[in-house]
């Protein structure tokens, strides 16, 4: 088979720093075994988030250059505009400085801070979550079955369950401001959604007057998925499966620092004229004028041209063939992931890994701390550190469902033999891994502790 290489030569170099295993136990001592608490330059290889970590190409850094600062009516923002419309189709384009400010405000006017509030998805991303619970509603998510199962084969798992979603529906219908769906679904494993899973949510939907929102930001992935494996796309352009999957849709929120190919931006997006009037009054209280959001005329004159070159098909190859290649040679080992591999990220599952160390002791934790010990690679534990919960009066805990460790990767940053150096480094932990201890909490904020709480070997 012909070797499949990085569409891209390398024009700019950025030196990562070699660190001895005995300084990374002291830099790991230093943080808590927190590795959000080691500093980045002490870090070799780096997969903690695909999220504004990327490289830009010549051509965005040319595009910068000519970005204009205008604070009303930038030609940039007409030129980002144009782009988002011929992709997407939505009427109303508002930048945001990234996914999270589109979602605040999106369910700032959906949702205001009316109780009893319910808004559905494949599965809500953190962010989405944090912001509706924040808003007093409730986020459901209907993935289908097969997409909780870490090593169930399944070409869309991250589809939704029609079944379960019109019920859902059915039941709530009056208190349903709108409803989501992630593509890919990042917190299953970056797992693709079928188009007829997303013809059949948006028919779902209208039948119940409910507006669409796509949760977007590996749009251009879910595509390329949708071409490998749904009958039907196999000769469609990426485009014309992307300008098909938002046209079941009535709006989208997008982290333009996945597939925007950019280190910071956003937008949402939507044809409700009423909605997007009150969205860009929103925008402007804390954002910005509605020409720019929360952006420079630079950051958006780049992710227009980010957003053309996501859509090529050598790059959407060789990003889904690098985790597909990691899969094959750690499950070659006997090392449990979650299967089939998605597009941004190879998930571990911990619990496999591990199976001496009990959720109580964090064994996604562990592996992270191991794989930055033996290699300075850093991942993100997504388990009962990130997702248990605890009752802050007693103290007792309930674990996660799943111990699993994720491994990001930014765009065109790393070659080859960087992730054939991290998957060395995962085996040589792996046949370690009856030498391996647990971990506890000696200190934690009172939410989102994953990013602060301080640890140590039990
Ligand atoms: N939706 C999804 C599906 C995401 O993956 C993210 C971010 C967001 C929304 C929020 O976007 O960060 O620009 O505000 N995911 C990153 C990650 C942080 O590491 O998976 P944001």
């Amino acid at each position: 088979m012909k070797t499949l290489i990085e569409p891209f030569k390398i024009k700019m170099v950025e030196h990562i720093k070699q660190t001895t295993e005995e300084e990374r136990i002291e830099f790991l001592k230093e943080a808590h075994y927190n590795v959000f608490l080691i500093k980045a330059e002490n870090i070799l290889i780096d997969f903690l988030t695909d999220s504004g970590t990327g490289a830009m190409s010549d051509k965005q850094w040319a595009a910068i250059m000519i970005g204009d600062e205008a604070y009303a009516g930038s030609k940039s923002f007409f030129h980002f505009e144009e782009t988002v419309k011929h992709i997407m189709g939505f009427k109303h384009i508002i930048p945001t400085h990234q996914g999270r400010a589109a979602e605040r405000i999106l369910f700032d006017i959906a949702l205001g801070h009316k109780k009893g509030k319910t808004i559905p998805n494949n599965t809500h991303f953190d962010t989405t979550r944090a912001n509706i619970e924040y808003h007093d509603a409730e986020a459901v998510d209907l993935v289908i079955p097969e997409g909780r199962i870490p090593e169930c084969d399944h070409p869309f798992k991250g589809n939704m369950d029609l079944e379960k979603l019109e019920a859902f529906l059915e039941k709530n219908r009056e208190n349903i401001p709108l409803g989501m769906m992630t593509i890919t679904n990042n917190s299953g494993g970056g797992q693709p959604v079928s188009m007829e899973n997303i013809r059949e949510t948006s028919r779902l939907y209208g039948k119940y007057n409910i507006p669409f929102f796509l949760d977007c930001c590996r749009f251009a992935e879910n595509a390329y998925f949708i071409q490998q494996r749904e009958k039907g796309y196999e000769n469609k352009t990426i485009l014309e499966i992307a300008q098909e999957t938002f046209s079941y849709a009535d709006g989208c929120t997008m982290s333009a620092k996945k597939d925007g190919m950019v280190n910071i931006g956003g937008f949402l997006a939507m044809n409700d004229d009423d909605m997007a009037m009150r969205a860009r009054n929103m925008l402007i209280l804390t954002e910005g004028f509605p020409s720019y959001g929360g952006l420079a005329g630079r950051d958006l004159e780049a992710l227009a041209v980010g957003l053309k070159e996501v859509m090529d098909e050598s790059y959407l190859q060789y990003r889904v063939r690098t985790a597909e290649y990691m899969g094959e040679r750690l499950l070659g080992e006997g090392i449990s992931i979650i299967r089939p591999t998605g597009g941004h990220a190879v998930y571990i599952d911990a619990k496999a890994f591990y199976p001496h160390i009990p959720p109580s002791r964090y064994p996604g934790q562990v592996l992270v701390c191991e794989l930055y010990k033996n290699g300075g690679i850093r991942g993100v534990e997504i388990g009962s550190i990130m997702f248990g919960k605890r009752n802050n009066a007693t103290g007792e805990e309930t674990p996660a469902t799943m111990e699993l460790v994720r491994l990001a990767f930014p765009r065109r940053t790393y070659t080859q033999s960087h992730f054939d150096y991290a998957i060395e480094v995962i085996i040589n932990t792996f046949k370690e891994r009856d030498k391996t201890r647990g971990l506890k909490i000696t200190w934690q904020p009172p939410f989102l502790r994953h990013f602060t709480a301080h640890l140590e070997p039990v």
